[in-house]
């Protein structure tokens, strides 16, 4: 083998004028790449779900996790993120003591990653990654909520848990806040920040009734 194959391959390619058409193939080979990686691996289990309501896979960052779990600190019982991605919140929740802990999450193949690093950390049997809407969850027993979300979603949830949970219970936006809602304890900063809030507390100063969060809900269905 010819030692200097690669120098002088990388030589002609430096040289090499690639042209308008060259440019065109490069763009729509990206974009197919793209195109198929959406497809295939984070579109699934979305089509049902209005294209308003649809938030993009993002993990949260390590301090993000710390945060959110400083902020539940002395809580005890259940705990349920909604959109649980590939399942950190969860498993850290269950290793600090609650249980049960539980993840919703749309996209299949995250809740198999969620599933395998469950299983990888030895606690697969102790959380539950379940392939649901998270819309579609009935909150009412729940007293530990996490979220991480886009900001574009976050006034409609704000809503359903405020309709649902009781009164006791906690919720912790990381990354964005909620928009109408007042924090009783806020960690961290820039796009690790959690937020906590006491759900009591946003009920007597932004009162919401079922028929309010049903009609949006109606809406966003519709508008698909
Ligand atoms: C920003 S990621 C956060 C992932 C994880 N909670 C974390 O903190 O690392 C949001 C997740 O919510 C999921 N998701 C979005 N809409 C959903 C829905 N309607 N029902 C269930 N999961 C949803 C996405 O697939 C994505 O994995």
């Amino acid at each position: 083998m010819d030692d200097d194959a690669p120098d002088e391959l990388f030589a002609e390619l430096k040289t090499r004028h690639i042209g308008g058409w060259g440019v065109v193939q490069i763009a729509a080979g990206t974009g197919l790449a793209v195109y198929a990686m959406w497809v295939v691996i984070l579109q699934p289990g979305f089509r049902k779900v209005p294209l308003r309501l649809q938030v993009p896979y993002v993990p949260a960052s390590k301090a993000q996790v710390n945060h959110v779990m400083t902020l539940l600190r002395g809580r005890k019982g259940g705990l349920v993120d909604l959109g649980s991605g590939d399942g950190r919140i969860v498993l850290e929740a269950h290793q600090q003591g609650f249980i049960p802990a539980v993840g919703y999450e749309l996209n299949p193949w995250l809740v198999r990653l969620a599933r395998f690093h469950a299983w990888r950390a030895d606690h697969h049997e102790k959380v539950s990654y379940r392939r649901e809407d998270l819309w579609k969850v009935d909150l009412t027993e729940c007293k530990n909520i996490t979220v991480f979300l886009a900001p574009s979603v976050l006034s409609l949830l704000q809503q359903k848990l405020q309709a649902e949970l009781p009164d006791d219970a906690l919720v912790v936006a990381g990354r964005f806040p909620f928009p109408d809602w007042t924090p009783c304890r806020v960690e961290g900063h820039g796009v690790d920040r959690a937020w906590a809030y006491n759900m009591q507390a946003q009920r007597q100063n932004t009162p919401v009734t079922d028929s309010k969060l049903n009609n949006e809900l109606t809406q966003e269905k519709g508008s698909t």
